[in-house]
């Protein structure tokens, strides 16, 4: 941090949208098996932080959402700080101010906690460690995502683009359980994916992904699920370099089953898809059918249907966004793979 008294930070985070789910977890954020994701452009955070100097070490913090006072956030904020307080010696130096603003509309079936903790750790590591990383991107985004990582596990994968891996496996040697990196090479035809999501439903979720996450430790069939994971993982990487989407889709769509599959067989169960939800599906794979279109669906832990296809075939997906949109009132967002994180100021 510079010596004056005062300065500001901006930050733009995207939401990434995980096609090899992430669902299970150890102590520290550790995730139980390796996901993908794919990053996105039209849903991010933008955060803008305000440094003043301060003469005492505890943490001063005023966070709003949207220009409003956010407490619940603000306090979900002051939890995740201290376990990331070794990284970031800003937090000792300085009182923090943090508007916080989203481009995306609350409960829609965007990762809202991936752009928000992912656009704070950027925020705070770059007013950490000024210039440090100024010819090292790519180091900086690392510890990014290791500290987003620890506000919300997802978070870590919104670092890069188009496609980041988090978890340790054996066959892709720069992966790691503490932060997620970049994977590569993509195929052309993996470089430029549509994302449609439709809103199907967007009342709060019912249960929060943490209490989700831990119905996994005394799962029946949770072994299973780790290694169908690292099993998927590993084949998903070699698609995303051979470019093969009937392959994509058996495996994207195999997977948004799967997490539901795992949720509706937990310890105690519980069911997040509507009926909107099968029925949005059962239309997406009829047109493909009828089409011959590569288009698949997949879904987060609630009830919204993202809808990914090569966005040069965008003309060609209208009919069915109509059909959609037609039969159940449906609001639909539109997003596609983006270039990761910015920084505004
Ligand atoms: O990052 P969390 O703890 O909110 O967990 C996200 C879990 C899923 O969205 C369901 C899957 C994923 O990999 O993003």
């Amino acid at each position: 941090m510079s010596d004056s008294t005062q300065s500001t930070i901006k930050w733009r985070c995207p939401s990434n949208i995980a096609i090899i789910k992430y669902w299970g977890k150890k102590e520290h954020q550790i995730p139980a098996n390796p996901s993908v994701s794919m990053t996105l452009s039209a849903a991010f955070t933008e955060i803008e932080i305000d440094l003043t100097k301060k003469t005492n070490p505890d943490t001063v913090l005023n966070y709003f959402f949207e220009g409003k006072k956010n407490e619940a956030f603000e306090k979900r904020i002051l939890h995740f700080l201290p376990a990331v307080s070794a990284w970031l010696p800003v937090l000792s130096t300085h009182a923090l101010t943090i508007n916080s603003h989203n481009s995306f509309p609350h409960s829609a079936g965007i990762a809202s906690s991936a752009s928000s903790f992912g656009a704070l750790a950027l925020g705070l590591l770059d007013a950490s460690y000024p210039g440090k990383y100024e010819n090292d991107r790519q180091s900086f985004l690392k510890e990014a995502s290791r500290i987003a990582r620890l506000g919300s596990g997802s978070a870590c994968r919104s670092m890069a683009a188009p496609f980041c891996l988090w978890g340790e496996d054996e066959i892709f040697s720069g992966s790691n359980d503490e932060y997620a990196v970049p994977v590569g090479p993509v195929h052309p035809v993996f470089q430029n994916i549509a994302d449609s999501i439709i809103i199907v439903d967007d009342s709060a979720k019912a249960i929060s992904s943490s209490q989700g996450h831990a119905l996994m430790k005394d799962h029946e069939f949770a072994a299973q699920r780790f290694e169908q994971a690292g099993k998927h993982t590993r084949e998903l990487l070699a698609i995303l370099g051979t470019g093969d989407w009937e392959k994509f889709i058996r495996i994207t769509e195999s997977e948004a089953l799967t997490l539901h599959a795992m949720m509706m067989s937990s310890p105690t169960p519980f069911l997040l898809m509507k009926p909107g939800t099968l029925s949005v599906i059962q239309t997406v794979q009829s047109f493909r059918k009828e089409e011959n279109l590569p288009l698949c669906f997949t879904l987060d832990a609630g009830p919204n249907v993202h809808i990914l296809y090569p966005a040069d075939i965008s003309i060609s997906v209208r009919p069915l966004l109509e059909e959609i949109q037609k039969t159940g009132n449906y609001r639909i967002i539109q997003d596609q793979t983006g270039k990761g994180p910015e920084k505004l100021r």
